[in-house]
Protein backbone atom coordinates (compact mmCIF):
# COMPACT_ATOMS: atom_id res chain seq x y z
CA UNK A 1 0.00 0.00 0.00
CA UNK A 2 1.05 3.42 -0.94
CA UNK A 3 2.28 5.48 2.09
CA UNK A 4 0.82 9.07 2.20
CA UNK A 5 2.66 11.37 4.30
CA UNK A 6 2.07 15.23 4.33
CA UNK A 7 4.47 17.77 5.51
CA UNK A 8 2.95 20.71 7.35
CA UNK A 9 4.20 23.90 9.83
CA UNK A 10 2.23 26.93 11.41
CA UNK A 11 4.88 29.30 9.98
CA UNK A 12 6.33 29.54 6.73
CA UNK A 13 9.96 29.51 6.57
CA UNK A 14 10.58 26.85 9.13
CA UNK A 15 11.98 23.87 6.35
CA UNK A 16 9.15 22.19 4.71
CA UNK A 17 9.82 22.58 1.19
CA UNK A 18 13.49 21.46 2.40
CA UNK A 19 12.34 18.33 4.38
CA UNK A 20 9.70 17.16 1.51
CA UNK A 21 12.81 17.44 -0.87
CA UNK A 22 15.52 15.64 1.39
CA UNK A 23 12.85 13.29 3.03
CA UNK A 24 12.08 12.11 -0.38
CA UNK A 25 15.17 11.92 -1.80
CA UNK A 26 16.56 10.01 1.41
CA UNK A 27 13.74 7.66 1.13
CA UNK A 28 15.34 6.90 -2.19
CA UNK A 29 18.50 5.70 -1.07
CA UNK A 30 16.63 3.15 0.79
CA UNK A 31 15.54 1.85 -2.77
CA UNK A 32 11.92 3.23 -2.13
CA UNK A 33 10.06 4.66 -5.03
CA UNK A 34 9.02 8.01 -4.06
CA UNK A 35 6.15 10.36 -5.67
CA UNK A 36 7.25 14.07 -4.01
CA UNK A 37 4.02 16.15 -4.52
CA UNK A 38 3.99 19.94 -4.35
CA UNK A 39 1.17 20.58 -2.40
CA UNK A 40 1.82 24.07 -1.28
CA UNK A 41 -0.53 25.68 -4.39
CA UNK A 42 -0.53 29.37 -3.37
CA UNK A 43 3.23 29.50 -3.50
CA UNK A 44 4.86 26.05 -5.03
CA UNK A 45 8.59 26.14 -5.17
CA UNK A 46 9.60 22.59 -5.71
CA UNK A 47 10.17 23.24 -9.24
CA UNK A 48 12.30 25.90 -8.63
CA UNK A 49 14.59 24.01 -6.24
CA UNK A 50 15.34 21.38 -8.89
CA UNK A 51 16.02 24.00 -11.95
CA UNK A 52 12.71 23.33 -13.94
CA UNK A 53 10.50 25.91 -12.94
CA UNK A 54 8.47 25.72 -16.04
CA UNK A 55 6.75 22.66 -16.66
CA UNK A 56 4.35 21.28 -19.71
CA UNK A 57 1.28 20.07 -17.32
CA UNK A 58 1.10 20.71 -13.58
CA UNK A 59 -0.65 19.80 -10.60
CA UNK A 60 -2.97 23.43 -11.21
CA UNK A 61 -3.59 21.40 -14.70
CA UNK A 62 -4.65 18.29 -12.64
CA UNK A 63 -6.86 20.25 -10.40
CA UNK A 64 -8.53 22.01 -12.92
CA UNK A 65 -9.53 18.59 -14.01
CA UNK A 66 -7.14 19.58 -17.77
CA UNK A 67 -5.43 16.16 -17.08
CA UNK A 68 -4.85 12.95 -15.44
CA UNK A 69 -2.42 13.46 -12.15
CA UNK A 70 0.44 10.65 -14.02
CA UNK A 71 0.70 12.87 -16.74
CA UNK A 72 2.12 15.47 -14.28
CA UNK A 73 4.87 13.53 -12.95
CA UNK A 74 7.94 13.76 -13.82
CA UNK A 75 11.51 12.20 -13.08
CA UNK A 76 13.88 13.58 -11.53
CA UNK A 77 18.03 12.51 -11.83
CA UNK A 78 18.43 11.89 -7.96
CA UNK A 79 15.81 9.17 -8.10
CA UNK A 80 12.88 10.83 -6.41
CA UNK A 81 9.47 11.69 -8.86
CA UNK A 82 7.95 15.02 -8.69
CA UNK A 83 4.41 16.49 -9.45
CA UNK A 84 5.15 19.94 -9.56
CA UNK A 85 2.88 23.41 -9.16
CA UNK A 86 2.48 25.94 -11.39
CA UNK A 87 4.41 28.84 -10.40
CA UNK A 88 1.95 31.04 -12.85
CA UNK A 89 0.46 33.99 -11.01
CA UNK A 90 -3.09 33.22 -12.00
CA UNK A 91 -2.52 29.45 -11.27
CA UNK A 92 -4.84 28.92 -8.86
CA UNK A 93 -8.06 30.22 -11.10
CA UNK A 94 -10.38 27.31 -11.42
CA UNK A 95 -8.73 24.73 -9.40
CA UNK A 96 -11.26 22.68 -7.76
CA UNK A 97 -9.41 21.73 -4.37
CA UNK A 98 -11.92 18.73 -4.07
CA UNK A 99 -9.94 17.12 -6.60
CA UNK A 100 -6.84 16.56 -4.81
CA UNK A 101 -7.68 13.57 -2.90
CA UNK A 102 -8.97 11.81 -6.23
CA UNK A 103 -5.91 12.53 -7.54
CA UNK A 104 -3.79 11.43 -4.95
CA UNK A 105 -5.71 8.01 -4.89
CA UNK A 106 -5.12 7.50 -8.37
CA UNK A 107 -1.25 7.07 -7.41
CA UNK A 108 -2.03 4.19 -4.91
CA UNK A 109 -0.15 0.98 -5.62
CA UNK A 110 1.89 3.10 -8.47
CA UNK A 111 4.41 4.30 -5.99
CA UNK A 112 6.06 3.14 -2.27
CA UNK A 113 5.92 6.53 -0.79
CA UNK A 114 3.72 9.90 -1.57
CA UNK A 115 5.43 12.68 0.57
CA UNK A 116 3.37 15.92 0.18
CA UNK A 117 5.04 19.20 0.86
CA UNK A 118 2.34 21.75 2.42
CA UNK A 119 1.48 25.19 2.77
CA UNK A 120 1.98 27.40 5.98
CA UNK A 121 -0.88 27.39 8.47
CA UNK A 122 -4.65 26.72 8.44
CA UNK A 123 -5.37 27.15 4.62
CA UNK A 124 -7.94 24.97 3.27
CA UNK A 125 -5.12 23.68 0.63
CA UNK A 126 -3.68 22.13 4.03
CA UNK A 127 -7.09 20.60 4.77
CA UNK A 128 -7.70 19.30 1.18
CA UNK A 129 -4.09 17.36 1.78
CA UNK A 130 -4.98 16.22 5.26
CA UNK A 131 -8.05 14.53 3.94
CA UNK A 132 -5.91 12.52 1.16
CA UNK A 133 -3.11 11.92 3.59
CA UNK A 134 -2.86 8.92 6.30
CA UNK A 135 0.52 10.44 8.34
CA UNK A 136 1.64 13.95 9.26
CA UNK A 137 4.51 15.32 10.05
CA UNK A 138 4.98 18.84 11.11
CA UNK A 139 7.87 20.73 10.79
CA UNK A 140 9.23 23.54 13.61
CA UNK A 141 12.33 25.22 14.53
CA UNK A 142 12.81 25.12 18.09
CA UNK A 143 12.27 28.52 18.99
CA UNK A 144 8.74 30.23 20.28
CA UNK A 145 7.33 31.52 17.38
CA UNK A 146 7.55 28.70 15.32
CA UNK A 147 6.99 26.59 18.38
CA UNK A 148 3.40 28.68 18.93
CA UNK A 149 2.05 28.15 15.32
CA UNK A 150 3.02 24.46 15.16
CA UNK A 151 0.91 23.86 18.15
CA UNK A 152 -1.89 25.64 16.49
CA UNK A 153 -1.43 23.68 13.58
CA UNK A 154 -1.58 20.59 15.68
CA UNK A 155 -4.66 20.79 17.33
CA UNK A 156 -6.14 21.89 14.35
CA UNK A 157 -4.85 18.53 12.21
CA UNK A 158 -6.24 16.76 15.30
CA UNK A 159 -9.65 18.55 14.93
CA UNK A 160 -10.23 16.89 11.43
CA UNK A 161 -9.50 13.57 13.67
CA UNK A 162 -5.76 13.17 11.95
CA UNK A 163 -2.97 11.58 13.84
CA UNK A 164 0.12 13.21 13.78
CA UNK A 165 3.06 10.78 13.34
CA UNK A 166 5.56 13.23 15.21
CA UNK A 167 8.15 16.43 14.86
CA UNK A 168 10.83 17.13 12.72
CA UNK A 169 12.86 20.03 14.55
CA UNK A 170 15.03 21.88 11.79
CA UNK A 171 17.49 24.58 11.90
CA UNK A 172 18.76 23.27 15.47
CA UNK A 173 22.52 23.63 17.00
CA UNK A 174 21.98 27.54 18.00
CA UNK A 175 22.95 28.35 21.36
CA UNK A 176 19.39 30.47 22.43
CA UNK A 177 17.65 27.08 20.91
CA UNK A 178 14.83 25.65 22.88
CA UNK A 179 16.05 22.71 24.19
CA UNK A 180 14.51 19.44 22.75
CA UNK A 181 12.38 18.20 26.18
CA UNK A 182 10.90 21.60 26.07
CA UNK A 183 10.01 20.78 22.35
CA UNK A 184 8.41 17.73 22.96
CA UNK A 185 7.23 18.71 26.40
CA UNK A 186 5.43 22.19 24.90
CA UNK A 187 3.76 20.32 21.78
CA UNK A 188 2.82 17.09 23.54
CA UNK A 189 4.33 15.28 20.38
CA UNK A 190 7.78 12.90 19.94
CA UNK A 191 10.49 14.68 17.92
CA UNK A 192 11.35 11.89 15.06
CA UNK A 193 14.19 14.15 14.06
CA UNK A 194 16.30 16.71 14.68
CA UNK A 195 17.85 18.85 11.79
CA UNK A 196 20.98 20.84 12.47
CA UNK A 197 20.71 23.96 10.97
CA UNK A 198 23.77 24.72 8.03
CA UNK A 199 25.18 26.39 5.14
CA UNK A 200 25.04 24.11 2.65
CA UNK A 201 21.21 24.37 3.01
CA UNK A 202 21.95 27.12 0.80
CA UNK A 203 24.43 25.82 -1.20
CA UNK A 204 22.34 22.92 -2.55
CA UNK A 205 19.76 25.45 -3.44
CA UNK A 206 22.12 27.64 -5.60
CA UNK A 207 23.22 24.46 -7.09
CA UNK A 208 19.73 23.45 -7.73
CA UNK A 209 19.70 20.02 -6.45
CA UNK A 210 19.15 17.93 -3.22
CA UNK A 211 21.24 18.69 0.22
CA UNK A 212 21.15 14.53 0.38
CA UNK A 213 22.44 14.04 -2.87
CA UNK A 214 25.14 16.25 -2.97
CA UNK A 215 26.54 16.51 0.14
CA UNK A 216 25.83 12.80 1.38
CA UNK A 217 27.52 12.22 4.59
CA UNK A 218 26.86 16.10 5.88
CA UNK A 219 25.01 15.92 9.47
CA UNK A 220 21.91 16.98 7.41
CA UNK A 221 22.13 14.67 5.01
CA UNK A 222 22.23 12.22 7.65
CA UNK A 223 19.65 13.18 9.98
CA UNK A 224 17.32 13.33 6.98
CA UNK A 225 18.41 9.55 6.24
CA UNK A 226 18.06 8.56 9.97
CA UNK A 227 14.80 9.63 9.52
CA UNK A 228 14.00 7.87 6.52
CA UNK A 229 15.11 4.46 7.64
CA UNK A 230 12.92 5.51 11.08
CA UNK A 231 10.12 5.87 8.75
CA UNK A 232 10.30 2.86 7.19
CA UNK A 233 11.56 1.02 10.23
CA UNK A 234 14.82 0.19 8.45
CA UNK A 235 18.02 0.05 10.23
CA UNK A 236 20.39 3.14 9.52
CA UNK A 237 24.09 4.39 10.80
CA UNK A 238 26.38 6.51 9.46
CA UNK A 239 28.53 9.20 10.89
CA UNK A 240 28.81 12.38 9.68
CA UNK A 241 31.74 13.54 8.05
CA UNK A 242 34.35 15.68 10.33
CA UNK A 243 35.02 18.93 10.08
CA UNK A 244 38.72 20.69 9.81
CA UNK A 245 38.80 20.94 13.42
CA UNK A 246 37.05 17.94 14.84
CA UNK A 247 39.71 16.06 11.79
CA UNK A 248 42.53 17.86 13.57
CA UNK A 249 41.49 17.31 17.79
CA UNK A 250 41.17 13.75 16.33
CA UNK A 251 45.06 13.16 14.54
CA UNK A 252 45.98 14.83 17.97
CA UNK A 253 44.61 12.77 20.14
CA UNK A 254 45.75 9.58 18.35
N1 LIG B 1 18.68 22.67 8.13
C1 LIG B 1 18.74 23.86 7.52
N2 LIG B 1 19.86 24.63 7.63
C2 LIG B 1 19.93 25.84 7.04
N3 LIG B 1 18.94 26.38 6.30
C3 LIG B 1 17.81 25.68 6.15
C4 LIG B 1 17.64 24.38 6.74
N4 LIG B 1 16.41 23.93 6.40
C5 LIG B 1 15.85 24.87 5.63
N5 LIG B 1 16.68 25.93 5.47
C6 LIG B 1 16.45 27.15 4.69
O1 LIG B 1 15.34 27.86 5.26
C7 LIG B 1 14.64 28.53 4.23
C8 LIG B 1 13.17 28.18 4.31
O2 LIG B 1 13.04 26.79 4.03
P1 LIG B 1 11.78 26.22 3.27
O3 LIG B 1 11.96 24.76 3.16
O4 LIG B 1 11.54 26.96 2.01
O5 LIG B 1 10.63 26.57 4.32
P2 LIG B 1 9.04 26.39 4.18
O6 LIG B 1 8.78 25.47 3.05
O7 LIG B 1 8.61 25.85 5.50
O8 LIG B 1 8.49 27.76 3.93
C9 LIG B 1 15.29 28.13 2.91
O9 LIG B 1 16.19 29.16 2.51
C10 LIG B 1 16.04 26.85 3.25
O10 LIG B 1 17.17 26.65 2.43
MG1 LIG C 1 7.68 25.70 1.28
Amino acid sequence: MTQKIAILSGKGGVGKTFTSLNLAAALSCFNKDVILVDGNLTTPNISVHLGAPNVPVSLHDVLKGKNHITEAVYSHHSGIKVVPGSIAYKSLNGIKLNNLKKALYSLDGLTDIIIIDGAPGLTAENIAILEAVNNILIVTNPELPALTDALKTIKMVESYGKRIRGVILTKTGNKDDITFENVEAFLGKKVLAEVPEDKKARESLVKKGILVNLFPRNKVAISYKKLAADLINEQYFEEPEKGFFERFFSWRKD
